[in-house]
């Protein structure tokens, strides 16, 4: 089949403009907290996108969207694309967009070419990969998996105090969340686009990443009760200052993590939220939340070890007291031969040069592993920066995603 996806690219990158656009932030910084404002409207628009393309769209009891494109055997279990639009503060306008609005164009492509899929094709937005919210990533693919349970999920706050229940009934989804949860065999093969996020694929100059395995991710929260007090008034002996035990604590999470040796065991505090956070008052209380990853899950928890190893002596030496709460540790997930030599013909078939590789970031694809043969489709991004607001794919690059991804739903769908 000839494909053109030039076809396309301009509108594909007007789109992606447009829906960066919707932030919480000023753009071109791209905010986009799920079941925010800016998150909602977002879902607006690429549902509208999907009903021009003639798809028909329904969504479940958290907001994971569906879009059908009906195959000429409605029957069959779909063959699915996707990924997510919500972002962490202070991102970009490619990470989980490409996914969506590139499987989007995908489908497109095909229309235009008069390709009739056997089995229909489907594209998933899920809701909440990011973890700012509730501080767990892969909310809505988490719990399409059962991986989640509706009574875990309920439980889940934001800063604010607020729970999924209020805030989803909110933004208009209802039904029960039981119903989330679908079967093996509801998708029978799912596949995600995605910019790499690392920096290999633009170094060596190669079009596409076929992904072989998910690294292994892990949350765990630590929270650090000290003794507050007068900043000038309270003498250093004795001082019990929740942040200075923190301090170690993180400098002990990137040393666990540098100590396997092996390049793939990363080691990251993101949060560190200090009480009462005034220049003259010694910190009393603190949270760090901890993002702990490796392709090997044992060398992971071994570094998870050595983190709560750390903790006790830190409470033990400065007196104050720590506990700690795992968020998440997921195991890893590889991918499925099957789709991945599907996407190697497609690539080949298309004149792009190719590369097997593992993905460090996780991704929906992650939890979609659990009920279905999944495989997933990197594009490089410039210096491998992501999470920033600089974040950047060529056209060109994007280009060749969708190229290969259309080609290779075509393919899967046959
Ligand atoms: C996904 O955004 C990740 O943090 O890997
Ligand atoms: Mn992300
Ligand atoms: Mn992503």
């Amino acid at each position: 089949m000839e494909l053109r996806p030039t076809l396309t690219i301009d509108r594909l990158i007007s789109e992606l403009n447009a829906l960066a656009q919707i932030s919480e932030a000023e753009p071109p910084v791209v905010t986009r907290v799920v079941l925010s404002d800016a998150d909602l409207r977002a879902r607006v628009y690429v549902k509208g996108l999907c009903r021009e393309a003639g798809l028909e769209v329904h969504e479940d009891a958290i907001g994971n969207t569906f879009a059908r494109w009906q195959g000429t055997e409605p029957d069959l279990a779909p063959i699915a694309t996707g990924s997510h639009i919500d972002a962490i503060p202070n991102a970009g306008l490619y990470d989980g967009c490409v996914g969506v609005l590139g499987g989007l164009d995908a489908i497109r492509v095909l229309q235009q070419l008069g390709f009739k899929p056997r089995r229909s094709i489907e594209l998933v937005v899920f809701t909440a990969e990011e973890p700012t919210r509730f501080g767990i990533g892969c909310l809505g693919s988490r719990m399409m998996a059962g991986v989640l349970s509706p009574e875990q999920a309920i439980a889940l706050r934001d800063k604010e105090g607020r729970g999924l229940e209020e805030l989803r009934s909110q933004a208009g989804f209802t039904g029960s969340l039981e119903a989330v949860a679908l079967s093996c065999g509801r998708f029978h093969q799912f596949v995600e686009l995605h910019i790499e996020q690392g920096p290999l694929l633009e170094q060596e100059s190669i079009d596409v990443g076929l992904v072989t395995h998910i690294a292994a991710p892990a949350s765990m929260r630590i929270l650090i009760e000290g003794e507050g007090g007068h900043a000038g008034g309270k003498l250093m002996p004795g001082r019990k200052d929740a942040l200075a035990a923190a301090a170690v604590l993180v400098l002990a999470l990137e040393g666990a993590a540098k100590s396997t040796g092996a390049i793939d065991t990363v080691g990251t505090v993101g949060v560190c939220e200090v009480f009462p956070g005034a220049v003259n008052s010694i910190p009393s209380r603190v949270r760090l939340e901890t993002d702990i990853r490796d392709i090997d899950v044992a060398r992971r928890d071994a570094v998870i070890e050595k983190l709560k190893t750390a903790c006790e002596e830190v409470a033990e030496r400065r007196g104050v007291s720590i506990k700690t709460e795992m968020v998440n540790a997921d195991p890893p997930a590889t991918c499925n031969p099957a789709i991945l030599d599907a996407m190697e013909q497609a690539a080949k078939a298309a004149g792009k040069s190719y590369k097997r590789m593992v993905s460090r970031a996780y991704h929906d694809s992650l939890f979609m592993a659990r009920i279905a043969p999944v495989a997933m489709l990197f594009i490089p991004c410039r210096g491998g920066v992501s999470h920033r607001p600089d974040e950047y794919a060529s056209p060109e690059w994007i280009g060749s995603g969708v190229h290969v991804l259309s080609r290779t739903l075509a393919t899967l769908s046959s």
